[in-house]
């Protein structure tokens, strides 16, 4: 086999499938062999370029005029005509946002959108965040056993997503099947006999975007992300365009919420696992923040991300045509001891590890981060001061929606015994 610029497809090169097996079960130590001997590599099962070296991932990010993001949300698997017809139906048109547009239309639009993201502007959401969290906590903490994504940590973030973009708060059930469907269009790989129950969903998502988006132009003067950009609208029209707006109404939600959800529960599993560093937590909450880091770096939720060359280019001594779409494991960059020393291993005093990759890096670097290490922070402060002795259920197996880059468990069972809370023993 060839790649598309004539060189041999290795066999792992030929064998590689990141919807199924080894990079579901471990992404990062899935691709070792690419990181040691062959850094960037053609898939063909993919039709794209991989890159898993932590210099060459963050040279890809940087460079975001030669490496553009404009395949940032496009289908990595094309659908068959039943299900594009599903789509058409709904009038689905879901285009650039900010993450996937190319400047110069780009950066204005971020600037013209940066305040609400800021610490001071931040810092109002930090109280309700709390309050969330508490009284999630306050229902399960006599049971003596939780299944956390259910009970608490789909639904916070989700909620703190909703505030944030002033979005109404609506039916979650709903807004998770949306959700779903939203990362298998986008990143999965569905057989065709799927597909069209994801574009259903996928078409209503849409459609539910637009029809807040109607409802918040009547009165644009709540306090969320959303109603900021209408505002800015009249004045900047080329830049705040309807497109934008539709768009962002419906991938904000994904953005804002699903990504927070996924970190905070593979931090939590992560830490439950490593029962010392937990310990060490509870002990002293000052290790918070960094252990955040820590955990995004090891396992981060958006694990991987896409761009397109604009020209014909190299990374490393690996020549790139034009057009050529690039698949950048993030989480494999993470884990890639020529920048990290021992990187699997899960360090909380790592005085790197904020360099990690989780969040990209550059120009499209994630707006939300300070949200979500403010949620992240918060889980872990509760959960720590409030159920220290918090275990995960032995044996248990953690099952991930099959797809490139969204990645958390499914569901995180955990158990304690009740008669030992501090709030009991200590009130
Ligand atoms: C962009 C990850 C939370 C809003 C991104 C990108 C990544 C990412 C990988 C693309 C970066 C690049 O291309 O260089 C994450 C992770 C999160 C998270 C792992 C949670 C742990 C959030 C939250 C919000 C948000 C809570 C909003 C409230 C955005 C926006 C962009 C973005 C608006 C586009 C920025 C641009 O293109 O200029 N995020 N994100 N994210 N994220 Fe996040």
């Amino acid at each position: 086999r060839l790649s598309p610029t004539g060189c041999p497809v290795s066999a792992n090169a030929a064998a590689f499938d990141p919807f199924t097996g080894p990079y579901q079960q471990d992404p990062p130590s899935s691709l070792r062999w690419s990181r040691d001997e062959e850094p960037v590599f053609y898939s063909p099962k993919l039709g794209y370029w991989v890159v898993t070296r932590y210099e060459d991932v963050k040279a890809v990010f940087r460079d975001n005029i030669t490496f553009s993001p404009a395949n940032a949300l496009e289908k990595i698997t094309p659908f068959g005509d039943e299900a594009n017809a599903v789509l058409a139906k709904y009038d689905y048109a879901m285009d650039r946002t900010l993450v996937n547009e190319d400047e110069p239309a780009h950066m204005p639009r971020r600037r013209a959108l940066m305040e609400p993201f800021t610490p001071p502007a931040l810092a109002h959401h930090e109280p309700m965040v709390r309050r969330l969290v508490r009284e999630h906590v306050d229902r399960f903490i006599n049971n003596g056993r939780a299944e956390l994504v259910d009970e608490m940590l789909y639904e916070v973030p989700l909620t703190v997503a909703l505030h944030f973009l002033g979005v109404p708060e609506e039916d979650h059930e709903t807004l998770r099947r949306y959700s779903v469907a939203h990362t298998l269009n986008t990143w999965g790989r569905p057989a065709p006999e799927e597909q069209v129950a994801i574009a259903e969903n996928v078409g209503k998502f849409w459609q539910y975007a637009g029809k807040i988006l109607d409802k918040m132009r009547e009165d644009p003067s709540g306090p969320g992300w959303m109603q900021y950009g209408i505002r800015l609208q009249p004045e900047m029209p080329d830049i705040i365009t309807d497109s934008y707006l539709h768009s962002m109404m419906m991938a904000g939600i994904v953005a804002a919420h699903e990504t927070t959800a996924l970190a905070a529960t593979n931090a939590i599993k992560l830490l439950l696992e490593h029962r010392t560093l937990w310990e060490e937590i509870c002990d002293d909450p000052n290790l918070i923040p960094n252990t955040v880091e820590e955990c995004l770096r090891f396992s981060g939720s958006i694990i991987a991300w896409r761009r397109v060359a604009t020209k014909d280019t190299k990374i490393g001594d690996v020549e790139i045509p034009k057009g050529g779409k690039l698949l950048i494991v993030n989480t494999s960059a993470n884990h890639d001891e020529r920048f990290f020393d021992n990187p699997d291993e899960l360090d909380i005093r790592r005085e790197n590890a904020s360099d990690h990759l989780s969040f990209g890096y550059g120009a499209h670097q994630c707006m939300g981060k300070n949200l979500a290490r403010m949620e992240i922070q918060i889980f872990l402060e509760e959960l720590t001061t409030r159920l220290p002795h918090l275990e995960l259920v032995p044996d248990q197996e953690f099952t991930y929606l099959p797809n490139t880059s969204f990645r958390g468990p499914q569901q995180l069972w955990v158990q304690w015994d009740p008669a030992k809370n501090p709030e009991r023993t200590n009130p």
